[in-house]
């Protein structure tokens, strides 16, 4: 049974999807320029990926999918959303590059894809649209190789505190959410309901252990790839607060490893 409030993010994320592709905040037309479109943090802490295969979990259309790709990974990108996986087929055909994608709920993801990785990965707005993270961590382990890495990198949940009222770090919830504006497009308002959840960091790494695998790194950074914080300093990809040092931490990654001996 397809989890209903994921299904409820599908419509929302089809609605959202097409204005994320015509909108310059994604640089689709620089990404066909051939340019990278992932961030110097996930470049340094995944490492080298030349001829290693790798699932990108919530690909939205592929950006950073591809992105690996001209990396040297041999890649395959998940995404709920049906036109996430449309326009994620339309852009690995312009540009040239041989990708899988599959559109499919992230937790049900299992028998879908008869295959195991060097790499699973994740990245900026991804476990919000998790309600279950056991579910999700079972998903990230069964696709592992033995010695596979698993790598997420996303804007810390104590965010969600600071800036909005009404979540707490320890509610869960769902959070709904009805005539919100777009992250990427301010001026436009998502007509369709959006579910979220918040996960406090302890239990996503605590549901990372459950599932049989080892925690090599946590980070939290000072700086965000969230430009939408009004006069803040762009800095070689980053935005930093404008009056001195963030106060708190803007984004977390983890790296944790599946053993090579089961
Ligand atoms: C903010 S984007 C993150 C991807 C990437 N950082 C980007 O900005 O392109 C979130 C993506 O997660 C997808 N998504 C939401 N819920 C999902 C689920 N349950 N399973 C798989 N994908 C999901 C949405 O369709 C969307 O494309």
């Amino acid at each position: 049974m397809p989890d209903k409030d994921h299904e409820i993010n599908r419509i929302a994320w089809n609605e959202m999807v097409e204005v994320h592709f015509k909108h310059p905040g994604y640089r689709v037309k620089e990404f066909l320029d051939g340019q990278q479109m992932l961030q110097s943090i996930e470049i340094e802490e995944v490492g080298d990926v030349e001829g290693k295969s790798l699932l990108h979990l919530f690909c939205q259309f592929g950006l950073d999918t591809l992105s690996w790709a001209r990396q040297g990974a041999t890649v395959t990108g998940v995404d709920i959303s049906d036109k996430s996986i449309e326009y994620a087929n339309l852009l690995a055909e312009k540009v040239g590059i041989r990708a899988t994608f599959i559109r499919s709920d992230v937790v049900d993801l299992i028998g879908k894809i008869d295959a195991a990785f060097d790499i699973v990965f994740q990245s900026y707005g991804t476990l919000c649209w998790i309600s279950d993270l056991e579910s999700w961590a079972r998903v990230v382990a069964h696709y592992l190789k033995p010695g596979g890495l698993f790598y997420i990198v996303d804007l810390h949940p104590i965010l969600s505190v600071v800036l909005e009222d009404e979540v707490s770090y320890f509610k869960r919830g769902p959070y709904r959410y009805k005539d919100s504006p777009d992250y990427c497009d301010k001026e436009y308002r998502i007509k369709n309901e959006l579910v979220e959840w918040e996960h406090k960091l302890s239990d996503i790494i605590n549901v990372l252990i459950e599932a049989g695998l080892t925690v090599e790194k946590v980070n939290e950074f000072d700086k965000t790839v969230d430009p939408g914080n009004e006069g803040w300093i762009k800095r070689e990809g980053y935005y930093y607060p404008p009056d001195g040092p963030s106060r708190y931490p803007l984004m977390f990654s983890i790296r944790v490893r599946k053993p090579a001996q089961p």
